[in-house]
C-alpha cells in the first residue's frame, strides 16, 4: 500500500489553508516485512468474519501451573508405569515424549483400535474445561480416568489404583511427599497425573522471537505466510491467540472414522444438531511434527491439508459432511506459492523437542 504524504504549503504557522499550491509526494512503499516490523498492534490489519471474537496472534505465555514438584514427581511415575493401566499401555505409548508427545499413528494404537488422532500433551493447560477433540471432558480427573478405564486406551481400573499402588513403597514414599499422608485416594492420584499433564509445555519459537521484536527471526517467506494466514487464507479467524486457537467447535467435514462410520464430534456432548461433525480447533505450535492431522489422523500431509483448506475442504469422492460445513471454511483460492508460504510460517512455529528422563518406576 503506497502511503502519501500531503504537504501543503502556508504562510500561516502550521495551519493548513485552501490556497497555494498542494503537491502530493509518494514515500516509497513499505515492505511487508516493514509492515510486520513492529509491535502487533500495528501490524496491518486482519481479515475477519463477521461475529468473531478478533483476538490477536500472540508470543507464547507461561505456564501458569503452580503444582509443587513432587506431585508432579507422583504424576511423572503414573504417566510412564503400564500398572496405571491393566499392565500393557502407559499414557507415555500413545502421547510419546521425544516424538512431541504423540504416536505418529492414524488412530491410537491402545488396547483396541482407537477411532481418534493422539493428540500432543503440550499446552494441555489451556484446555480444562474442554479436553478431548470434542471437548467432552470437563475436568483433568474425568479425562484422566477415562484414558485409564476406557477399554480401548488402557483397559485398566482407576478406582482400583490407591489399594493396588498403596502396597508398593516406593509409591507411598512419593505419595507422602506429594500429600504429607499415606491413604491414597483416587482422586488424588488422578490429581498428580494432571499436575504432571499441566507441567508439559513447549518451547520457544522463531515466531515468538519475532512477534517479542527480534524482527530478523523470520525470514520473506515466512512473513508472507503470516501475512497470508492473517489476511487472504482467513486462517487467523480460528486460529487465534497464542497457542493459534480459539478453542471453539468448527466442522470441517472429514468426520468419518477410518471404517467409514460417522463420528458426530461435538454433539455427543451437547446433543445439539448444529455441533454434529464439529472439533475442537487444534493449537498450531509444533504442527509441522504431529502428522497426520485432525481428530481422526486423516490426513498425511501439512501440505495436503492446505491445499483442501485453500479450496473450502472439498470432501474425499462418495464422503459425505457429517451436519453443515462451517460457515468460515471457504475457498480462498491460495496459489501454490501461497501454501508453500504458510507452511513456511508454520515452521516457524517450532520448537526443540523435549528432552524428557524416564522416571524410576518404584
Ligand atoms: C491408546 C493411546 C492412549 C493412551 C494410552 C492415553 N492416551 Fe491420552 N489421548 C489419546 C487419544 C486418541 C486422545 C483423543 C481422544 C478423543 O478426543 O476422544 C487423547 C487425549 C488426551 C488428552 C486431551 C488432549 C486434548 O487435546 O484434548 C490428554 C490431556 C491426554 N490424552 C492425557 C493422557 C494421559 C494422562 C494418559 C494416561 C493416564 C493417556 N492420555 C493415555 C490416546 C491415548
Ligand atoms: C472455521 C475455523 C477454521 C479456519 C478458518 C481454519 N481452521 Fe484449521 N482447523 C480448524 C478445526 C476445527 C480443525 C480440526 C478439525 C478436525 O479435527 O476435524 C483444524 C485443523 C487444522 C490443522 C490440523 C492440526 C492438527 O493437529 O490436526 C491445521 C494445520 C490447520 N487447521 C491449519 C489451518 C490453516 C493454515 C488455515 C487457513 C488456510 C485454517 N486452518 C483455517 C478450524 C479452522
Amino acid at each position: 500500500m503506497a502511503l502519501a504524504a500531503i504537504i501543503v504549503y502556508s504562510c500561516s504557522k502550521g495551519k493548513a489553508t485552501t490556497e497555494g499550491p498542494t503537491i502530493v509526494v509518494p514515500t516509497p512503499e513499505e515492505t511487508l516485512r516493514q509492515q510486520y516490523s513492529k509491535s502487533v498492534t500495528q501490524w496491518p490489519a486482519a481479515t475477519w468474519y463477521n461475529n468473531i471474537q478478533i483476538r490477536e496472534l500472540a508470543a507464547l505465555p507461561q505456564n501458569p501451573s503452580k503444582d509443587k514438584a513432587e506431585l508432579i514427581a507422583l504424576g511423572k511415575a503414573l504417566f510412564f508405569d503400564p500398572r496405571t493401566g491393566n499392565g500393557m499401555k502407559t499414557c507415555a505409548s500413545c502421547h510419546h515424549p521425544d516424538t512431541y508427545w504423540i504416536d505418529q499413528k492414524t488412530t491410537a494404537d491402545g488396547i483396541a483400535v482407537h477411532h481418534r488422532n493422539t493428540p500432543s500433551m503440550e499446552n494441555v493447560w489451556q484446555l480444562e474445561g474442554k479436553l478431548f477433540h470434542d471437548g467432552r471432558a470437563k475436568t483433568y480427573r474425568e479425562q484422566i480416568a477415562e484414558a485409564i478405564n476406557s477399554p480401548i486406551e488402557m483397559g485398566g481400573n482407576a478406582t482400583a489404583l490407591p489399594a493396588k499402588l498403596q502396597i508398593i513403597p516406593g509409591y507411598l514414599r512419593l505419595y507422602e511427599a506429594a500429600y504429607s499422608i499415606q491413604t491414597m485416594t483416587v482422586e488424588e492420584l488422578l490429581d498428580a497425573i494432571a499436575a504432571y499433564s499441566r507441567s508439559i509445555s513447549s518451547g520457544e519459537t522463531a515466531f515468538d522471537r519475532f512477534i517479542k521484536g527480534d524482527y530478523q527471526a523470520l525470514n520473506d517467506v515466512q512473513i508472507e505466510g503470516l501475512h497470508l494466514f492473517r489476511t487472504k487464507g482467513k486462517c487467523i479467524n480460528c486460529h487465534n491467540g497464542p497457542f493459534f486457537t480459539d478453542l471453539d467447535f468448527h466442522n470441517l467435514g472429514y468426520a468419518v472414522t477410518s471404517k467409514g462410520a460417522l463420528d458426530n464430534g461435538r454433539f455427543e456432548v451437547t446433543g445439539l444438531e448444529t455441533d454434529k461433525g464439529k472439533f475442537r480447533t487444534p493449537g498450531l505450535r509444533n504442527v509441522v511434527h504431529t502428522a497426520p492431522y485432525l481428530h481422526n489422523g486423516s490426513i498425511a500431509s501439512l501440505s495436503e491439508l492446505i491445499n483442501l483448506l485453500s479450496q473450502g475442504m472439498p470432501q474425499k469422492t462418495g464422503q459425505q459432511i457429517n451436519g453443515t460445513l462451517s460457515p468460515h471454511i471457504k475457498n480462498v483460492r491460495l496459489s501454490s506459492k501461497e501454501q508453500e508460504n504458510i507452511l513456511a510460517f508454520l515452521e516457524s512455529l517450532s520448537s526443540e523437542p523435549t528432552k524428557t528422563e524416564r522416571p524410576v518406576l518404584p
